[in-house]
């Protein structure tokens, strides 16, 4: 996929760990290829573009700024950006100096006596300060938005809906959208003669495509007949092709509300289900269809299903999940509420806490860069990794909050999950630690398991959460 032509909305992404050759470290170029794979224009901000492209390639827009220095977070850098995921931090190395590669620090399994090499308190936060300060106007929470509003319709809406049923491929069911007071009537008759089985009303492709990044999903007010139904988006201009599909069921003659996650989106293609499919891209969406279906997905038979006469009433369509969904994530430490807490023992804490007075006061001004995310107004993640390492990762992860948890985690696997993290609604305005299960591989129930146990912040500081 060629981003540069895309009309999406910009990520913009603090690169980490440049390093002379590139292949080692950095939270943020592995942030940026996971970008990247999932479709993102991505806009990286480095102090040294050079090496930046090196390593990061291409497809990356790179712009030079120091966090800093606020006279060079200039707006331009900022333009069309709608998210910021920050992986700086103030560079670390061992006191009896690195590798030219930095794999003494980078790696993260052996120990080595650390010394800071700037001052953490500009790094960790007057540096937030600036860039939270420049880029707030470009982060404010999204509402949602209203796609269709059926019971208001406008002279656009009325041509937007047409029928596409299975005559198309030699069957008999008929179908039709009209207007009522109460929303739209998508209604028909649904016949399996001459191998046929489903109705479906469909948009025309909208040009240019919709952006809906920012939300979380779709919302549908319907009513309907007790049947099961579908709905697809889909992010190409083709007429047939991978369509993102969700089945929802109706409960006969009674409204309800339907959330759409795109995080469960199916992709399919003619009711198969395409396993290499790109992940569903919500900032280009190409058009939208509600179906009824003899079938679920991959021949398997929709339960809910009867030929004859169907009716499903849609009031409107709309996103959800806008003002929550992060826009800034922020890749901060575990530990940053430890140095100092009253009867902490020290001894047992990770080295990070046991040095943190030799690294210049390093967590508390880590810490104090994350209250400059938490009270900006944006809505945020703050991810604290315990002690990261190079390994491969794949590693299912164990969250908590608090701040009492201690092991490692591999770079590869706090970037992806910073990658989810936008992507999730229930990652909004939290702040949570993160470490590596050494027993487990990370699976998408992990995942769901994991977001679903996350607390919001409280208004008090996350020290005590
Ligand atoms: N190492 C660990 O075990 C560990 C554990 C938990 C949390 N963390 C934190 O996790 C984050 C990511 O770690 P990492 O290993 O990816 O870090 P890293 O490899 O040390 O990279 C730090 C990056 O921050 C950039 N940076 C520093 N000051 C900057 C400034 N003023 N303006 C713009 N960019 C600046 C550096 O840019 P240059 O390339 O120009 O130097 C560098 O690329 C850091 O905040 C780190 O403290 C680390």
């Amino acid at each position: 996929m060629n981003c540069a032509h895309r009309n999406a909305s910009r990520l913009y992404v603090y690169y980490l760990g440049v390093s002379p050759v590139g292949a080692n470290g950095g939270v943020g170029k592995r942030v940026v290829s996971r970008l990247l794979n999932r479709g993102y224009q991505v806009r990286s901000l480095v102090r040294d573009a050079k090496k930046a492209q090196k390593v990061l390639g291409k497809n990356v827009e790179i712009v030079t700024a120091d966090i800093t220095q606020p006279e060079t977070l200039t707006p331009e850098i900022f333009k069309d950006v709608s998210k910021i995921i920050c992986c700086t931090g103030t560079r670390v190395q061992p006191a009896q100096r690195d590798t030219p590669n930095r794999e003494k620090y980078s790696q993260g399994v052996n120990f080595f006596m650390p010394e800071v090499i700037e001052d953490p308190q500009f790094v960790e936060y007057e540096g937030m300060k600036n860039l939270v300060a420049a880029a707030k106007s470009q982060l404010q929470p999204s509402n949602n938005k209203i796609l269709f509003d059926f019971k208001n319709p406008t002279q656009d809406l009325k041509e937007t809906w047409g029928a596409l049923d299975d005559v198309v491929m030699g069957g008999v069911s008929e179908s039709s959208i009209c207007l009522t007071d109460s929303g739209a009537l998508f209604s028909g008759n649904v016949s399996t003669e001459n191998s046929g089985g489903f109705v479906s009303v469909r948009t025309r492709n909208f040009d240019p495509p919709i952006n809906l990044l920012g939300s979380a999903g779709i919302e549908l007010r319907v009513k309907g007949d007790g049947k099961r139904y579908k709905f697809f988006l889909r992010c190409e201009d083709k007429w047939d092709g991978v369509g993102y599909s969700y089945s929802f069921d109706t409960v006969y003659n009674i409204w309800i509300t339907i959330r759409i996650p795109f995080k469960d989106l199916i992709p399919v293609f003619r009711a198969n289900v395409v396993e290499n499919a790109q992940p569903f891209n919500p900032n280009q969406i190409y058009s939208y269809q509600l179906m009824l279906s003899k079938f679920e997905y991959n021949r398997e038979l929709n339960a809910k299903f009867a030929p004859g006469f169907f009716q499903l009433e849609v009031e409107y369509i709309k996103t959800y999940g806008g003002d929550q969904l992060p826009k800034f994530v922020l890749v901060s430490s575990a530990g940053v509420t430890r140095p100092g807490r009253p009867g902490l023992n020290l001894d047992a804490q990770p080295q990070i806490v046991q040095l943190n007075d030799q690294l210049k006061g390093l967590l508390n001004w880590k810490f104090k860069g994350e209250e400059v995310v938490r009270s900006s107004g944006i809505p945020y993640t703050v991810i604290r990794p315990c002690r990261m390492t190079e390994q491969q990762g794949g590693q299912a992860l164990i969250f908590d909050q608090g701040d009492n948890i201690k092991g490692i985690v591999s770079r590869n696997d706090i970037a992806e999950l910073c990658v989810k993290a936008l992507e999730e609604n229930r990652a909004g305005n939290t702040t949570f630690e993160a470490k590596g299960d050494q027993e487990n591989q990370a699976t998408a129930e992990n995942w769901e398991r994991l977001f679903n146990g996350l607390k919001l912040d409280g208004k008090k500081s996350p020290l005590t959460i």
